[in-house]
């Protein structure tokens, strides 16, 4: 069976008139012209739709089952319409956004201002870590992820928005909080606390300690920043955070950023898409304004430079 929409049209509008000439003068055509889309679709169903008797129209029992699914097609063509309409205008539409879980802590804030100005869109968030936000970059699970530097050759759109400076905490009362400069050398001395493999941080810290030749004797590891921060409060080693995941500790004093030789170390974030994706209406919106308001999203931490 090969049905077409336009005998589907045609027939619906003859079957609730049960008239072919007022059917005629709705859709525009000529009455030969609708007589012959209900004769084709006859052809095709193989089985007569409409009988006349007398000077009346009749739709037989098959007439009236197709006027049934014509009608939900319409309506549903309609519904389409209207919905594709909306999220052109934004009035509605699903954004799916992927962020490391330390980027987590100001994009909660971002989403909550965005979906003020548009109320009636629905957004789903994963937080996870760098190497997870890859996997889903490359299943194209997500629209926009928001994550340190995108590596090379995955074949990443990317553009970088924000500061994103990683420092050492240590709980107050540690013996190196007080000290207006930490070399390498006493650093190298501390046990860390450190996040997951895979873990943008955890590579970063890591790749600084290669880079000057230091060993990095990491105690324990954590899967996200809470319990990070958490065991540095309670003395179980240094930290090396992003200052964006600090903002309650350094507020309350339970943690005090260290002055180290060598930090902060400066990365940023990157809001990233998949090369060629084509973005919905809402997430291409979303991109613009992250990138707008970068400025407002950096706070002033008093950062120690040594
Ligand atoms: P993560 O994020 O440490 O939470 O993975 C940072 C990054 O993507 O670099």
């Amino acid at each position: 069976m090969n049905l077409t929409f336009r005998q589907l049209k045609v027939f619906e509008a003859v079957a609730r008139h049960l008239n072919y000439t007022n059917a005629a003068k709705e859709l525009h055509l000529s009455q030969p012209a609708v007589s012959m889309q209900v004769k084709q679709l006859e052809e095709q169903v193989s089985t007569p739709l409409i009988e006349k008797l007398g000077k009346k129209l009749y739709l037989t029992e098959v007439g009236l089952e197709i006027q049934d699914y014509a009608c939900n097609t319409l309506q549903q063509l309609v519904d389409l319409e209207e919905t594709i309409a909306q999220m052109k205008s934004m009035k509605r539409g699903h954004l799916k956004m992927a962020v490391a879980s330390t980027a987590n802590h100001f994009v909660i804030r971002l989403l909550a201002s965005f979906a003020k100005v548009y109320p009636r869109i629905s957004i789903s968030l994963d937080v996870t870590n760098r190497s997870s936000l890859l996997e889903l970059l490359e299943k194209n699970e997500c629209d926009l992820v928001i994550m340190g530097s995108p590596p090379e050759g995955h074949n990443l759109q990317s553009a970088p928005f924000l500061e994103n400076p990683l420092v050492v905490v240590s709980n107050p009362h540690h013996y190196l909080a007080d000290k207006k400069h930490v070399s390498l050398q006493e650093l190298e001395k501390e046990d860390f606390v450190v996040r997951e493999q895979g873990s943008g941080t955890r590579s970063a810290a890591k790749r600084f300690f290669t880079e000057h030749n230091l060993k990095f004797k990491t105690k324990m590891n954590m899967s996200n920043n809470r319990a990070i921060k958490h065991a540095a409060e309670e003395g179980l080693g240094l930290a090396i955070v992003s200052v964006h995941t600090l903002e309650i500790e350094l507020k309350a004093k339970t943690l005090k950023i260290l002055n180290v030789e060598g930090f902060p170390i400066f990365r940023n974030w990157y809001v990233v898409q998949r090369e060629g994706k084509r973005l919905s209406p809402i997430a291409k919106v979303f991109n613009e304004y992250i990138l707008q308001e970068s400025d407002n999203m950096m706070q002033n931490f008093d950062i120690p430079h040594f």
